[in-house]
């Protein structure tokens, strides 16, 4: 595993209940520099705009053509928010990233999926006007937490190759690098590899009685 820097603690988190299998809330992450929360419909403009962007577009998939699409984006991840408060199983919910010292949006942290074996896979991208501060880094710090307080027995990432910064962000988070899957993606008619980083809960220095 790289050597690690770890930017917070998820401070804030409402998941408690969670936790402990009562009645599910919104929930807010923050380790004071950051801030996850749930999106809502006046996000719409940010997200259209946002990820409108060639490397967002590449990695995470094309843009909502209006603000309309976008409202639609937003309404189905907040049915998936409806979902996990009553199953407990986050799959398609997603947060939006806030510059705590700005209070303005500037990105995406999602869970793509959470499956029957409780193994969980997430995603994210910044707008392009938020990046080299560490801000990915610390959302992807504070979703992975967030994931293992609910319980799952592995968090991992799908990387292309070639991303290097999104390859940055998971060695600086603490996940490892357990292999590539090889022709794996396809971007523009043209098969590409993918890296598979993972963390299980014991090499999680957040971990244990956080
Ligand atoms: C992947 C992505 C989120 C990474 O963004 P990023 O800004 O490089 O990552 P961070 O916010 O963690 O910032 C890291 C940078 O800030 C610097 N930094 C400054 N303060 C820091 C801190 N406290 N902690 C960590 N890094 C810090 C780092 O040195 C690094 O700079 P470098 O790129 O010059 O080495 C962004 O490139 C992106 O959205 N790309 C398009 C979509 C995408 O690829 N999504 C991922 C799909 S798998």
């Amino acid at each position: 595993m790289a050597a690690l820097e770890h930017p917070g603690s998820a401070v804030g988190s409402q998941s408690d209940k969670a936790e402990s299998g009562g009645e599910r809330g919104p929930v807010t992450l923050s380790d004071g520099a950051v801030v996850l929360r749930p999106w809502k419909s006046s996000d719409a403009a940010f997200m259209v705009e946002a990820s409108r962007e060639p490397a967002i577009e590449r990695y995470n998939g094309t843009a909502p053509a209006s603000e309309a699409d976008a409202v639609a984006v937003i309404e189905r991840i907040q049915e998936s928010w409806r979902a996990f408060e009553v199953e407990g199983h986050p799959t398609g919910t997603a947060f939006v990233i806030v510059d705590a010292a700005l209070d303005e949006p500037v990105g995406m942290c999602g869970v793509d999926h959470w499956s029957s074996t409780d193994v969980a896979q997430f995603g994210y991208w910044l707008a392009a006007g938020a990046r080299g501060r560490g801000i990915a880094t610390r959302a992807a710090t504070l979703m992975t937490g967030w994931l293992f307080e609910l319980g799952a027995a592995r968090v991992f990432l799908t990387i292309e190759t070639d991303n290097a910064p999104s390859v940055a962000v998971a060695r600086r988070v603490g996940f490892t690098c357990e292999g590539t899957l090889r022709a794996f993606g396809v971007w523009q008619g043209q098969r590409r590899d993918v890296d598979v980083f993972a963390v299980l809960p014991d090499e999680w220095p957040l971990g244990g009685d956080h």
